[in-house]
């Protein structure tokens, strides 16, 4: 198969990349080439901010995988590449209910759909519309396409300081704040697997709309396998999330919060989506202990990686005021 992807020196699309390389494809990475590009990709140099693709995307493919968030590079792409069968990565951020568990394309309602690029940085809301503006632009395409939404991506090269964050705190010994309830959902997905997957769904033209998330689990076996994963045996502190809440921990991710932590009420099923279609379409899934170890071993050999969450004055200091009560 001659593999188009729009990218290839990052996190997911690397992984879609190395895998199609090893499946014995040609493939092509279309990118600024930031980092350096996997062994064994053609690299055609791209600069989605300022070039016009059609200029440089010469040649036909069988398919194409794109990650863009702004509608009109992917609108761009799109009419810039010959090819038989397109792969969009969208978000399970196009989903407009994150209460509900269980969701799957259909199921849940949608955001409404945004074609317009919106600068993230002013209106971080417009995420979900704008995966939905480029998805359409996929649908809109030639030939096949498989629109993937993703739930959170983890692992090694994770620079968002989410799951980052807990293989390297169970790591450390001390007393860990974890959110209770304990039973709350927690679901991710390895970006190694789901770029693997990607990269055959490419090769077998996989069609339609599928959700991309590993098992449902809870917090409980979560924290169990991050910590059997770096081989640690932690004392956890459960602490409510309205108590989370009032001693002012941010939920998600960025300074001051319990990175992958969301309030229940609200987001019951952001971390809960349906992972059958997915794996009926045949993604697999590695265990999150695997995924933890892996990501500890990663921190470690990239000094200087922000992991995100609570420093641990922070998280002594919530420690000491939760336990005041
Ligand atoms: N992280 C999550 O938990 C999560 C969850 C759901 C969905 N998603 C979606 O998953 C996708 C993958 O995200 P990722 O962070 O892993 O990204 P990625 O695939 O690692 O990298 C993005 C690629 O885009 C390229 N790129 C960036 N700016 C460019 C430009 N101006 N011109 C040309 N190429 C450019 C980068 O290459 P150069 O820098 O070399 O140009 C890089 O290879 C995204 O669509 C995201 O919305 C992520």
């Amino acid at each position: 198969m001659r593999l188009l992807v729009l990218g290839g020196t990052a996190f997911l699309s690397r992984a879609v990349a190395e895998e199609a390389v090893r499946r014995g494809h040609q493939v092509t990475c279309a990118c600024r080439g930031s980092s350096p590009l996997p062994a064994g990709v053609r690299h055609l140099p791209l600069d989605r901010t300022v070039q016009d693709p059609a200029q440089v995307l010469e040649g036909t493919y069988d398919a194409v995988v794109d990650v863009a968030t702004r509608p009109s590079w992917v609108r761009a792409a799109v009419a810039a590449t010959t090819a038989a069968h397109h792969v969009y990565v969208s978000s399970v951020s196009v989903y407009a209910d994150h209460t509900t568990p269980g969701g799957a394309p259909g199921r849940l309602p949608e955001l409404d759909v945004i074609h317009e690029d919106v600068d993230l940085t002013a209106s971080p809301d417009a995420y979900g519309g704008m995966k939905r503006g480029c998805e359409e632009a996929v649908r809109a395409a030639e030939g096949t396409s498989l629109v993937v939404r993703p739930g959170l991506i983890v692992g090694p090269g994770d620079r968002s300081g989410r799951f980052t964050y807990w293989p390297v705190r169970l790591n450390r010994p001390g007393p860990v704040l974890a959110p209770a309830p304990a039973d709350a959902p927690v679901q991710v997905i390895d970006a190694r697997d789901l770029g693997a997957w990607l990269a055959r769904c490419a090769e077998d033209r996989v069609t339609g709309v599928l959700d991309a998330v590993g098992e449902i689990g809870d917090w409980r076996g979560f924290l169990g396998d991050v910590a059997a994963g770096v081989r640690t045996a932690p004392d956890l502190v459960w602490v409510g999330s309205d108590r989370l809440l009032e001693l002012g921990v941010e939920p998600w991710a960025g300074p001051g919060s319990l990175p992958v932590w969301l309030p229940p009420t609200e987001y019951a099923g952001m971390l809960a989506h349906d992972p059958g279609p997915a794996k009926a379409a045949g993604l697999t899934t590695r265990p999150v202990a695997d995924t933890a170890r892996d990501t500890l071993a990663w921190v470690r050999s990239e000094p200087g990686v922000d992991v995100g969450g609570l420093t641990r004055e922070q998280e002594a200091e919530v420690l000491r005021r939760a336990a005041a009560l």
